[in-house]
C-alpha cells in the first residue's frame, strides 16, 4: 500500500489513515462478512512484531481457539512481523474492512482520538497494576468503544509491560537524554516526553528502529524488555536505564460493521476466546519481559542500569508538566480515574 520511511510522508500517511477512519464511518453499515471460497468467514489478523512476543503469542492463541471452537465456519489468518503490511497500513485496512482484528499499540491511535494519550503520560502508572486497574475502571472499558464511529471497535487491552531507555549511555536522570536523538511512535505526548528531557525526538516506524540504531541514525529509544530483546535492539544499544517510565500496551480491535454482522452464535463465541485470550496474553506479558530482561543481562551486549529513588523523584518532576499539557485534551472524567485522580 504505502512506504513507511521519512518523517513528512509518515505525518500525511497519519492523516490518510484519519481520512480513512471518517470514510469508514460512512462505509460501516455496508461492510459484510470476507468469505473463503470454502464459505468461511476470514479474519485477517496482522501484526508486526516476533510470533514469539506477548502480543505475537496472543494472535497464535486466537488462531487455535478459533480453529478448535469454529473451524468449519471461520478462519483466522495471522500475519506477523509486518509480513502483510505495516501499522499505518493496517490501521487503513482495517477501517476500509480489508482486514479483520489488529492489534496496534495505544499510542498509534494519536490521530484518531486524543483521549489514549492518557497511555502515553510519563510516569503517570508507577506499575502494571496501576495500569491495570484505571483499564478496568468504568472510565477505561468506556475508552475501549470510543473509536467504534470511525471504524475501530476495541474488544481488550492487551499488556504488552513498562518501557525503559535505551542509548549509547545510561539514561539514569531527565539530563543524560540531553541532545540525543530518540525514536518514538508516532504520538504528540511521547514527542513531549523527550522534548521535556531537552532530547531530539524522531517519529520513526518500529521496523526502521534496529537500522537506525546501527547507523546512528537515532541514538536512543524507548520500549519493553520483551521487544528491546526480539528486535535485538540490545545488540546495538549500549545501555538501558530500567526506568519504567511509560505503558505500552495494545487495543485489540476489530470493524465495528464486520463485527456486528457476524452470526450471533460466532460473535459470542468469539467474544469468549477474546477473553481467554487477554488474560493469557497479560500473564504471558509479565513473564517475557522478566525472561527477556535476564536474557539481555545474560547476552552481556549491554548493560542495565537502575534507578535510585532521588533519580526517580527528579524524572518524575521533569515530566509531570506533560500530564497538564495533554490533560484537557484527554477529558477531566480520564485523567480523575488515573493514579493523577485530579492533581496535575
Ligand atoms: C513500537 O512501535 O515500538 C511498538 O508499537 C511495537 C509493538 O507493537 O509492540
Amino acid at each position: 500500500m504505502f512506504a513507511e520511511s521519512a518523517r513528512p510522508a509518515r505525518r500525511s500517511l497519519t492523516n490518510r489513515v484519519a481520512l480513512a477512519a471518517l470514510i469508514a464511518a460512512v462505509l460501516l453499515s455496508v461492510t459484510s462478512c470476507n468469505r473463503n471460497d470454502d464459505g468461511r468467514i476470514v479474519i485477517k489478523f496482522p501484526h508486526i512484531v516476533a510470533p514469539a512476543t506477548p502480543k505475537g503469542q496472543g494472535a497464535e492463541l486466537i488462531r487455535k481457539l478459533v480453529e478448535e471452537r469454529l473451524g468449519d465456519r471461520v478462519v483466522v489468518e495471522v500475519y506477523p512481523s509486518g509480513q502483510l503490511m505495516n501499522e499505518d497500513d493496517a490501521l487503513e485496512a482495517l477501517a476500509f474492512g480489508e482486514i479483520q482484528m489488529i492489534a496496534p499499540s495505544l499510542s498509534k491511535f494519536d490521530r484518531l482520538t486524543r483521549k489514549y494519550q492518557v497511555f502515553d503520560l510519563p510516569f503517570l502508572f508507577r506499575d502494571m497494576a496501576e495500569v491495570e486497574a484505571f483499564q478496568q475502571s468504568p472510565a477505561g472499558q468506556e475508552l475501549l468503544g470510543v473509536l467504534s464511529r470511525k471504524g475501530f471497535l476495541g474488544l481488550a487491552y492487551w499488556h504488552n509491560g513498562m518501557k525503559q531507555f535505551g542509548g549509547p549511555k545510561p539514561i539514569r536522570t531527565p539530563a543524560d537524554g540531553k541532545g540525543l536523538k530518540f525514536r518514538i511512535m508516532e504520538s504528540d505526548v511521547l514527542q513531549e516526553q523527550i522534548l521535556a528531557m531537552d532530547g531530539n525526538p524522531q517519529k520513526m516506524a518500529f521496523g526502521e528502529v534496529y537500522q537506525a540504531l546501527q547507523t546512528g541514525a537515532i541514538d536512543a529509544q524507548e520500549n519493553t524488555w520483551s521487544n528491546n530483546y526480539s528486535q535485538k535492539f540490545f545488540e546495538v544499544q549500549e545501555y538501558f536505564a530500567e526506568t519504567n517510565h511509560g505503558y505500552l500496551g495494545y487495543l485489540l480491535a476489530v470493524n465495528p460493521g464486520f463485527w456486528n454482522k457476524l452470526p450471533e452464535d460466532i460473535r459470542l463465541e468469539l467474544e469468549q476466546i477474546v477473553r481467554e485470550v487477554t488474560g493469557e496474553v497479560n500473564a504471558i506479558a509479565e513473564a517475557m519481559n522478566l525472561e527477556d530482561r535476564q536474557k539481555i543481562l545474560d547476552s552481556g551486549r549491554s548493560q542495565i542500569e537502575l534507578i535510585s529513588a532521588e533519580d526517580l523523584a527528579a524524572w518524575r518532576e521533569v515530566m509531570r508538566p506533560v500530564w497538564a499539557q495533554f490533560a484537557d485534551e484527554i477529558g477531566p472524567e480520564i485523567m480523575a480515574a488515573t493514579p493523577a485522580g485530579s492533581d496535575y
